[in-house]
């Protein structure tokens, strides 16, 4: 039972033995609502005990009582899927896509944390501190399906979820933003195990991550863009001549020898409005969101935590504030080109992953569409 009273709702973990997987299963190995039940990872881990099958990589031991449960196929008719009320994907990419859609076909609820259906026009692509409003779809998704219960959910690229948030807080506070510049420094664990080679990484910065910046760049315009009024459309803003999205986006991304949390330095201009520096601090200072008013566990009691000091913030000294779960934002300052430039910086594993599906379920439960 959760401490509310109600059942903990049993759930699944895909790709639970990789680094979102193993994040999936330290944060829900405690958690009010939801129960782990079924694991699942490739060929190669399935039939394996948990313990055996996965390079534990967290500062936290394995939970005892997933040690020994026995790793799965990724199949929704292997033992415990069945049950799950939700299903929690950290799947490659390359596999994510039929395997996600065959539960989904099996009247299973997914979470997605891989790229394949965000710019599904079905599926919403949410960032639990942005757009939970975006849920609202799923009634047209299942409606659409021919499907009684199953859906997918996804949540952001990494680095897009840490750049979202600080831009919500600008168009909450002073309207439409026109243009976005965006150069981000990403962390190694972004790329899962084993990620970029020692060798090819230290002493060194990469300026390339494949798809990356496509993605920050489509991705923010769909999680700050609107729903139509009958819940059936996103508004992507696809202009005659076919150039997409309201925001002008444009993003260089970089991997850097750090071990987690991706940081990112962003220009931004207005369309209409022209805030004071100390305006757009007290924006960010004061944002607040879905999650915080429905008071969901996972929701951090600051989605945004504003540094004074000006070498802030640090993926070493901040990434772990609110256990991951906000984004770091500092060096708030005027632009010369545009209008205001700052830093922002979060845990690309936990509120750029795990933490972010996890939110969105628990919002999903507040909403009623898990039960
Ligand atoms: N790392 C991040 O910071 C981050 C952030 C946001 C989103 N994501 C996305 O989350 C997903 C997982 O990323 P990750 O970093 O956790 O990757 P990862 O460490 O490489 O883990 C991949 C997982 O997928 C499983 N898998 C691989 N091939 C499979 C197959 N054919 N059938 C079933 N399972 C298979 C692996 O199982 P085995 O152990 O058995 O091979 C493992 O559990 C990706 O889509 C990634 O883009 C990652």
């Amino acid at each position: 039972m959760t401490s509310g009273g109600k059942k903990q709702i049993k759930v699944g973990i895909l790709g639970a033995t990789g680094t979102v997987g193993q994040r999936f299963i330290q944060l829900l190995s405690a958690h009010p609502y939801f129960k782990i039940h079924a694991l699942g990872a490739s060929s190669r881990s399935a039939g394996q005990e948990y313990a055996k099958a996965t390079k534990w990589k967290l500062n936290t031991p394995i939970p005892d009582e997933i040690k020994t449960k026995v790793v799965q196929e990724c199949k929704p008719t292997a033992e415990g899927f069945a049950e799950c009320g939700v299903v929690f994907s950290g799947l490659d990419h390359d596999v994510a896509g039929d395997i996600e859609e065959s539960f989904r076909q099996s009247n299973l609820i997914i979470f997605s944390n891989a790229k394949n259906y965000r710019r599904d026009p079905l599926c919403p692509l949410i960032v639990p501190l942005v757009n939970p409003s975006h849920l609202s779809i799923i009634a047209h998704q299942k409606k659409t399906l021919g499907l009684e219960k199953g859906y997918i959910v996804t949540n952001a690229n990494c680095s897009t979820t840490g750049l979202v948030v600080p831009l919500a807080a600008l168009e909450k506070g002073f309207g439409p933003l026109k243009t976005v510049m965006v150069t981000t420094l990403q962390a190694i664990s972004g790329s899962g195990y084993p990620g970029v080679p020692s060798l090819d990484i230290l002493d060194n910065v990469v300026p390339h991550i494949g798809g990356e910046e496509e993605k920050i760049e489509w991705e923010t315009n769909k999680i700050l863009g609107g729903l139509n009024s009958s819940n059936t459309e996103f508004d992507l803003h696809v202009s005659e001549e076919g150039k997409y999205g309201r925001i002008n986006v444009s993003a260089t991304t970089t991997r850097v020898p750090v071990i987690d949390g991706h940081t990112a330095s962003v220009s931004v201009k207005f369309r209409d409005s022209k805030p004071t520096i100390e305006e757009i601090q007290k924006a960010f200072r004061e944002y607040r969101c879905e999650a915080q008013e429905l008071n969901v566990p996972s929701a951090p009691p600051q989605a945004i935590v504003l540094h004074e000091a000006p070498d802030r913030p640090q993926p070493r000294l901040d990434r772990d504030l609110h256990n991951g779960a906000c984004v770091s934002v500092g060096r708030v300052r005027p632009c010369p080109v545009f209008d205001v430039k700052f830093i922002c910086l979060v845990d690309n594993v936990r509120l750029g992953a795990a933490t972010s599906s996890i939110m969105n379920a628990e919002i999903a439960v507040e909403k009623g569409l898990i039960v």
